[in-house]
């Protein structure tokens, strides 16, 4: 059997078996925490990436995580759900009041919150894209766009990324480009065709560390050979190392599908609702894409909830089942989606992404200009990325970090990847760069 440790530094996550992670526990982890660790390991089944777990955790607020022997972390990780941070105070009276009315809505039954929350996001969504069904999780979702896409075009093939993740379905990894949840699986879907990604720093087209949009190109080439694709499936932002293609690459993918007779559906699960700065980060390319999935962040970070968004004219489905899930249209979740919405507004959370994410990206300048093990920064509203030159080093102020009380990912074994609350206070947001710049600088 394979050993998962020998691949989770190029995959999404963080490394779950190395000496270091031994250390760390050997010096942070005491008896209680060490109990319930071991009652995890023996009732859940283990895998990669999120066995063996960290610590044990029993509370959670705003910015702040509380693990179960009191120590206070702040999260920049969050699983990407908590743009208004944990147990913002509206959505949870919101999801206790839906709760407390109408706990479960079962199919062909109707309820306000879901239809006020589809109109909502038809209300935010530029374009024509005004029509929504929503799924319990974000590769449920995902699944529904790549049927819809079949039945709109008559077509099943599919162009998605390497080093892409949109899901961990079957089908969402036949899109996904990870080794880490394709390999020893058996056959994935027919017809899900991978290109390289736009990934400058390690750009297969030779563009020198600043996208000419090659990339971009080279999908309207395997477009136009195949003749047949149904959709090209992107994550807008690639969260996972934070990859931020310039506006060159979506306007050529948008016209590229138009000439083809392809659909572009773009993945912001982790990315939508105010992390780049945007309602929907697609805004920041000036380009409507014909599918837009959200999720993750859609449910407050209490309740799981994704959903599908698609323009006016595929709504071509109507005797077939694209999602059929038993919560489709759950009124907790949709409550908790509409408060989450009603909060970034209210609380002014686009701008303040945008605002604390400059100050941010420009405080990384300044440390890439002075740290030489740093060899490159990029960002885009409160979704930033430190890249280092080195692995061991990435995985080392992981755990400095997290001794200090800061969590955060690390994407492809060398990026340190900040995802702070879009509520974090200015002077948190400076602590954390403070902590992380010197656990890289005593690297
Ligand atoms: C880009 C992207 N797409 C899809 C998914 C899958 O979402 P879920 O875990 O809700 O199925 C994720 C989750 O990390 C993601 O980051």
């Amino acid at each position: 059997m394979n050993d998962p440790s020998n691949h989770d530094r190029s995959a999404e996550g963080d490394v779950n078996r190395s000496p270091r992670r031994k250390r760390w526990e050997a010096e942070h982890l005491g008896t209680a925490t060490r109990a319930l660790l071991a009652e995890d390991a023996k009732h859940f089944l283990h895998q990669s990436l999120s066995t063996p777990c960290w610590n044990a955790l029993r509370s959670a607020s705003g910015i702040w995580l509380e693990d179960v022997e009191g120590r206070r972390i702040m999260d920049f990780h969050g699983n990407s759900v908590h743009q208004v941070g944990h147990g913002h105070p509206r959505v949870v009276a919101a999801v206790k009041q839906a709760l407390d009315t109408l706990p479960f809505s079962p199919r062909r039954f109707t309820n306000a919150y879901a239809v006020s929350l589809a109109a909502k996001l038809a209300a935010l969504a530029p374009g024509d894209l005004n029509k929504a069904l929503f799924a319990p999780g974000g590769a449920e979702a995902i699944g529904m766009a790549l049927k819809l896409a079949r039945i709109a075009t008559g077509r099943h093939k599919t162009i998605s990324m390497w080093d892409s993740f949109h899901g961990a379905s079957l089908d969402a990894i036949s899109i996904g480009g990870e080794a880490v949840f394709r390999r020893d699986i058996g056959p994935l879907l027919p017809g899900t065709e991978h290109v390289p990604p736009c990934d400058p720093r390690a750009c297969r087209f030779g563009c020198g560390g600043s996208c000419d949009a090659r990339c971009a190109g080279y999908v309207e080439y395997v477009l136009a050979k195949e003749e047949d694709v149904a959709a090209v499936v992107v994550e807008t932002v690639r969260s996972t190392d934070v990859q931020v293609p310039p506006r060159a690459y979506y306007e050529t993918l948008r016209a590229a599908c138009d000439r083809h007779g392809a659909l572009l559906i773009l993945d912001e699960i982790p990315v939508c609702l105010g992390r780049t700065g945007a309602m929907f980060a697609f805004e920041r390319y000036g380009i409507v894409p014909d599918m837009v999935v959200l999720g993750k962040g859609l449910g407050g970070g209490v309740f799981p909830m994704a959903a599908l968004v698609v323009r006016e004219g595929l709504d071509v489905a109507a005797d077939r089942a694209l999602g059929h899930y038993t919560h489709e249209k759950s009124p907790a979740g949709c409550a908790a989606a509409l408060a989450t919405i009603e909060v970034i507004e209210a609380e002014g959370l686009l701008e303040r992404a945008n605002r604390l994410g400059a100050q941010a990206l420009e405080r990384l300048r300044s440390m890439r200009a002075r740290i030489p093990a740093i060899v490159d920064v990029r960002g885009i509203g409160l979704l930033l990325a430190i890249e280092l030159a080195d692995a061991g080093l990435a995985e080392e102020v992981l755990y400095r970090c997290l001794a200090k009380g800061l969590s955060f990912k690390v994407g492809q074994g060398n990026v340190i990847v900040l995802a702070p609350p879009l509520v974090i206070e200015e002077r948190d947001l400076e602590t954390a760069l403070g902590i992380v710049e010197a656990a890289i600088r005593d690297g």
